[in-house]
């Protein structure tokens, strides 16, 4: 059988990576989660004092960028990702970085840098890649795309079940607020923003267990790379 691209697309906490994370273990492919390059991104920025609550030095980012090196490392069987070799993943992963990430994605010349990195490693195919804009800019050519949505509501629950679990706990009501703020960032924004390649399949998995979803990808994923 012949070796694929599958580009996952959809909005924030609908479950995205961990269905890409399952497909490319089944199919033994690579995974690469997009969001954490542009968090990674957005770290190197914080860190340095690029980015700030106020405002984004474009002229030091764009040197900044040139000489980042992003990868990903396998960490006791979990892909970890790194920044000029250092393991930043639980870093990346909290609410102040999200942000940022969401600022620098939002910066034409940090996407066209990131694309040619993801583009790169998709060479050999092979390759299960998550983000925002893999099927419609990264890899429009794809033989299987998939576009992941659920309802609000229900994204919210989970990221709010999500925080709990790791000691945060919000109210619900700003949890709802900040994914809907969120998906109009991510769908208004003038560069690459969130929308489905014409030729995605779409999987609402509003209603889905987890169980249900993977059998959904995988009876796709098999169709494609016949
Ligand atoms: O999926 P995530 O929450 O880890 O993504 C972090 C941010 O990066 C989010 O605001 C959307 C953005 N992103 C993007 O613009 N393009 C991608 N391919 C992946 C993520």
């Amino acid at each position: 059988m012949r070796k694929i691209i599958v580009a996952i697309d959809g909005y924030s906490s609908c479950g995205k990576s961990t269905m890409a994370k399952a497909l490319a273990e089944y199919a033994g492919y690579r995974y690469v989660d997009t969001g954490a390059m542009y968090r990674a991104t957005a770290l190197a920025g914080l860190r340095k004092g690029i980015i700030t609550d106020d405002e984004i030095d474009e002229e030091k980012l764009k040197v900044m960028i040139e000489n980042l090196k992003i990868d990903f490392a396998i960490v006791e069987g979990k892909q970890h990702t790194t920044l000029d070799g250092e393991d930043v993943e639980s870093e990346i992963r909290t609410l102040e970085v999200g942000n940022a990430a969401s600022r620098v994605s939002a910066i034409g010349f940090v996407r066209v840098k990131l694309v040619e990195l993801q583009q790169r490693m998709g060479d050999e195919k092979g390759i299960v890649m998550d983000g925002r804009d893999i099927g419609t800019v990264v890899f429009p050519k794809a033989e299987l795309k998939i576009f992941v949505t659920a309802a609000a509501e229900i994204r919210a629950k989970r990221r709010f079940d999500e925080l709990k679990a790791k000691g945060k706990e919000m109210k619900m009501d700003e949890v709802l607020a900040d994914v809907i703020d969120r998906d109009y960032r991510d769908t208004h924004r003038k560069e690459s923003p969130l929308k489905q390649a014409v030729d995605a399949r779409i999987l609402d998995n509003s209603e889905l267990t987890r169980e249900e979803q993977f059998e959904t990808i995988k009876g796709w994923f098999n169709e494609a790379r016949r």
